[in-house]
């Protein structure tokens, strides 16, 4: 995958972050639940293909938690409480016994065991952490061989004009706890300097492509070994 960088804005601190999305919470799924359906399915699909025990990171109201298939067994993290507390009400509305547990934690710490997981999921959250390949690399590490890290996400546009634009409007909008201007070629960079990750698989998640899934794969080890 070859993606053109170009400058971006800062990555943004976690406070800011868990403090954006404490007001989120109260208005999240009336204003993103419609805009994100088309992503949250290609996101939840690429998981159901591969099955078994899934993390969902910053599995915010938990609108994803229904679309996946009740053969899975899906725990979800998120920083924010507000957040994390309307998840917790939807699953008391509507039972979902695949869902094994909702955490509060920063993906950056979590600190569960290595090769844990088959499938790590992030809907719309990579490009708001404060040390994105810090985070990939404990999502790499509590991946089991085989499975797939799944993100879905916006990310800076391939055309220049609308790259300036959101590179403008990135520092503005940061307070909100928003990101138009993540480079994709980020995580391609970041897979590239694992010999165990093959080159991350890029479609697009909706229509008009305005958001794209990514999935990069932990190679098994027998495809890894050293011959
Ligand atoms: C844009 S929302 C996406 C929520 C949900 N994944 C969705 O697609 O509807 C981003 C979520 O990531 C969470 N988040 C941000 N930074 C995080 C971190 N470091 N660790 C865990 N969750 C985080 C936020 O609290 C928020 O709930």
């Amino acid at each position: 995958m070859t993606v053109p960088q170009q400058a971006a804005s800062q990555d943004l601190p976690s406070f800011a972050v868990e403090n954006a999305y404490r007001h989120w919470a109260k208005v999240y799924d009336a204003v993103c639940a419609p805009v994100f359906r088309p992503a949250h399915k290609a996101a939840a699909a690429a998981a159901n293909r591969i099955g078994g025990e899934v993390l969902e990171v910053g599995v915010g109201t938990g609108l994803v938690l229904p679309l996946y298939d009740r053969q899975l067994w899906v725990t979800g993290l998120d920083i924010s409480e507000g957040m994390l507390a309307k998840a917790r009400q939807r699953l008391g509305e509507r039972p979902m016994p695949h869902v094994a547990a909702l955490e509060t934690g920063d993906i950056h710490e979590l600190r569960h065991p290595d090769e844990s997981y088959d499938a790590i999921v992030m809907p719309f959250v990579l490009t708001l952490l404060a040390e994105p390949e810090r985070a990939l690399d404990n999502c790499r590490r509590m991946l089991r061989p085989g499975g797939e890290i799944i993100i879905v996400s916006h990310f800076q546009s391939a055309t220049p004009g609308i790259a300036k634009i959101e590179r403008w409007l990135a520092p503005r909008i940061a307070g909100l706890g928003l990101r138009p201007d993540f480079p994709l070629a980020r995580i391609a960079e970041w897979a590239a300097s694992h010999e165990d990750l093959a080159p991350p698989a890029v479609d697009s998640a909706g229509p008009l492509a305005v958001y794209k899934r990514v999935r990069i794969r932990k190679l098994p080890r027998s495809e890894t070994a050293v011959i």
